[in-house]
């Protein structure tokens, strides 16, 4: 079974339906695309006493958790408990990504190279610090908050209004109890998903994620708004520096500080110069890397996962094709602000046979005799295109958006042209 019911379960869901090991798929709650590969369970994915009540009457073999929120709650641990195998973090190695503060404690203890940071706990201290570290001032949440927990100030009245946003008002409630403050860091970014067992970490192949919604990194940041795969600025020698410099002392400080880590950890990076610095933890597949990294996956996922929950990983010779991908994001009207729901979508059937559309914010509902796909969600879909060339694979991603409509659907025009 698997946890979730966006785009990245989408993915997950039709990698692991590849495998021949798989006999059975469910997926709590899911969503309309997962509907067509497993059987969706009416459980949201914070719902931890449901879904173990649900995996042990249905003898579930294995579970995987997708988002933040479960693996923060200890939805593995309970599983675990119940002695039912999970694949995702314990509860303890889920701070990596529900605390900020944890994650950069952790990256300093261990010399991670990661951007200078204060913490607070008070909102009078944190306003006597404007711009400490120089402008523009980025000040985070220390808790989740569904990707929207960092703001990037450029002014000192930005500033204080996010600081009273956050510590005052509790927007993100009590994700604002502390503050992390930190230097800015210039660069472009990038994603390094890693499988992770308790001896072993692996990097899967690089991603670059587009965060703000509009074109040019203009506007608010969403959960993603389109990613490729493989990133464009990675060589050998960057790649070389990140296992060094970054993966293995990660491992090393699991390992010493008695973190027990298996699953997917998410290494968010600053790049700059050919120097990789550490910005977020995740420890989960991203959303919407995974729409682009899964796609060039050769090996059987089920088999990874296996083998993570068993501390096997170093058993394995991960295979990844050489082809590129590129996933541009549709979303609702509005999106990240408010968005209406319910919009039929059209021309699903019309998408090349090669191009993968993995649904994120859809349901289905019946209209007369027929089933159809409408959206739910902010994000509503992800259509991936797979290439020879990175400009293969973008150009066709958009040929295949432009055959997709719902009122008031907006995407990105340059995920892939941007670097
Ligand atoms: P996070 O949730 O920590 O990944 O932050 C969200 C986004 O804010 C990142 O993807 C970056 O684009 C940006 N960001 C976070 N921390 C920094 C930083 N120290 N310097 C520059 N940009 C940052
Ligand atoms: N795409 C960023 C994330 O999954 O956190």
């Amino acid at each position: 079974m698997v946890v979730g019911g966006g785009g990245r379960e989408h993915a997950i869901c039709w990698k692991l339906v590849q495998s021949p090991g798989v006999q059975k798929l469910w997926c709590a709650p899911g969503n309309g695309g997962i509907a067509a590969l497993a059987e969706c369970i009416d459980l949201a994915a914070e719902n931890v006493d449901g879904i173990v009540a649900f995996s042990r009457e249905n003898q579930m073999d294995l579970v995987v958790v997708g988002p933040e929120v479960p693996l923060a709650m200890g939805l593995v641990d309970e599983l675990e408990k119940s002695g039912i195998r999970a694949f995702g973090p314990n509860k303890a190695c889920a701070r990596l990504e529900a605390s900020k503060a944890f994650t950069k404690q952790f990256l300093e203890r261990h010399r991670i190279p990661t951007a200078g940071y204060k913490e607070y706990t008070e909102l009078e201290t944190l306003k006597k610090d404007l711009g400490i570290f120089g402008w523009p001032m980025v000040i985070k949440a220390d808790g989740l908050a569904a990707g929207k927990g960092v703001i990037i100030a450029e002014t000192e009245e930005e500033a204080l209004k996010a600081m009273e946003e956050i510590m005052g008002d509790r927007v993100f409630g009590q994700s604002g109890d502390r503050v992390v403050v930190e230097e800015y860091l210039e660069g472009i970014e990038a994603s390094v998903l890693c499988f992770v067992d308790e001896n072993t970490i692996v990097p899967m192949e690089p991603a670059q994620d587009y965060k703000r919604i509009f074109d040019g990194d203009k506007g608010p940041n969403t959960g993603g708004m389109g990613t490729y795969s493989p990133s464009l600025i990675f060589d050998d020698e960057l790649k070389e520096r990140i296992r060094k410099e970054i993966l293995e002392p990660t491992l090393k400080g699991f390992q010493e500080d008695g973190l027990r880590f298996r699953g997917v950890l998410f290494v968010g990076l600053m790049i700059r110069e050919g120097a990789p610095k550490v910005i977020e933890f995740n420890n989960r597949f991203g959303d919407p890397e995974t729409q682009s990294i899964l796609p060039r996956l050769e090996s059987d996922l089920l088999e990874i996962f296996l083998a993570v929950t068993e501390n096997r990983l170093a058993d394995l010779r991960i295979r990844w094709s050489d082809r590129r991908a590129v996933c541009v994001v549709m979303a609702a009207g509005g999106y990240p602000g408010p968005y209406q729901k319910g919009q039929k979508i059209e021309g699903l059937d019309e998408v090349d046979q090669d191009v993968l559309v993995f649904h994120a914010g859809t349901g289905s509902a019946i209209h007369g005799d027929r089933r159809e796909i409408i959206t739910a969600g902010g994000r509503v879909l992800g259509v991936t295109a797979l290439g020879a060339t990175h400009e293969e694979a973008r150009e066709k991603a958009y040929r295949n958006v432009q055959k997709i409509h719902f009122e008031g659907a907006q995407y990105r025009k340059d995920i892939g042209m941007l670097i």
